[in-house]
């Protein structure tokens, strides 16, 4: 038995002012904003300058974050920043954050697991509050993904963007965490990587030459998996936490294309407005895109207590996962 729960007592989100549109695109790919609204859903997308970082983003959200919650940032026991483009290898994304807040001497750590990000955040975050480790957890997905396109690739570039949304997770008597289901495969990294700054192969000019280093996607059979794994998850959890689709309140998923989310809903047979989508207006921001719906939705007063959200995430790994919430005030 856990001897607490764990709740949501901030949401903060931002999304750098850069906003890139379809029509954009089109002046310098072969593309137009039919293909991309019918085949993603997405009409509009923050890119960071030059000058912005992933920990740049992600202090925003968290502080935006700590003014909703009224809190300071030394209320803060420990800070995980969800990221795969963190600001370097080393040190972590967190560490700069936490920093940047004007807290040290506190832990913070990264966890790199790109879409799944969030979903496998909040699930160790909740952990290390349930078990009564932390009080206090500062939980953010950070992207800036503009910086790893190959923004000559058609198929990639018009997809992502950059954006961050952060949670506060506290002690509470009543806990919100009902169940979780998270799943991983390396069996097939060849359908979506980016080498990074990874250091199997360092980085030369040759790979340079290669753009490893860039986003690599296979779209379609990324998409069937999606799609599969995110309704498996869900069903998952519901089943862990004794309820049923019927119960769910908000399904939050991660925002990757508005197809993959309809066909969940789909199968799921859960209503449109059920279902949180912002697609349209930041693409694919990997670990940010749930926090940021999250935040978009209670700062538009749609939650309430009691309320029973699925956060549900697949992505790069290949990586899922779902936590099943019961929202509380
Ligand atoms: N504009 C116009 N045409 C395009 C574009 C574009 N931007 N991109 C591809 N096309 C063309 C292709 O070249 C192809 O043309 P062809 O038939 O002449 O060969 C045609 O459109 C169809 O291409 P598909 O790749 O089959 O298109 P699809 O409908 O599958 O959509 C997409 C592609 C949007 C990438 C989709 O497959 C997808 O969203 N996949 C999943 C993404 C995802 O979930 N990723 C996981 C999370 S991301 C992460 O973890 C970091």
């Amino acid at each position: 038995m856990p001897s607490a729960g764990a709740k949501i007592v901030g949401v903060g989100h931002y999304a750098p002012p850069r906003i890139v549109t379809n029509h954009d695109l089109e002046a310098w790919l072969d593309t137009s904003d039919d293909w991309i609204t019918t085949r993603t859903g997405m009409k509009r997308r923050h890119w960071a300058s030059e000058e912005e970082g992933t920990s740049d983003l992600a202090a925003a959200a968290a502080s935006a974050a700590l003014t909703h919650a009224g809190l300071q940032p030394h209320d803060i026991d420990c800070f995980i920043v969800a990221t795969v483009t963190p600001d370097y290898s080393f040190p972590a994304t967190a560490c700069l954050v936490a920093s940047r807040l004007g807290v040290s001497e506190r832990p913070a750590f990264d966890l790199a697991i790109a879409c799944s990000g969030f979903i496998y955040g909040l699930t160790v975050a909740s952990g290390l509050i349930r078990s009564g480790v932390y009080r206090r957890i500062m939980l953010i997905g950070a992207e800036t993904l503009s910086k790893i396109l190959d923004k000559g690739d058609r198929s990639t570039a018009i997809l992502f963007g950059d954006g961050a949304g952060a949670v506060i997770l506290e002690r509470s008597d009543r806990d919100s965490f009902l169940a979780s289901d998270l799943g991983a495969d390396g069996s097939r990294p060849e359908l979506l990587y980016a080498h990074g700054s990874g250091f199997r192969k360092p980085i030369d000019h040759a790979a340079l030459d290669d753009k490893v280093h860039l986003i690599h996607m296979q779209g379609p059979e990324t998409f069937r998996l999606a799609v599969t794994r995110m309704v498996e998850s869900t069903d998952t959890v519901l089943a862990s936490a004794h309820l049923s689709k019927s119960d769910v309140t908000f399904l939050i998923p991660h925002q990757a294309n508005r197809r993959i989310i309809d066909a969940t809903a789909r199968y799921l047979e859960l209503p449109e407005e059920k279902v949180i989508v912002n697609i349209a207006e930041y693409g694919n921001t990997s670990a940010a895109s749930i926090p940021l719906a999250l935040s978009e939705t209670v700062r538009a007063g749609r939650l309430k207590p009691d309320d029973l959200v699925i956060f549900v995430a697949f992505g790069g790994g290949l990586s899922w996962g779902a936590v099943a919430w019961r929202w509380s005030a």
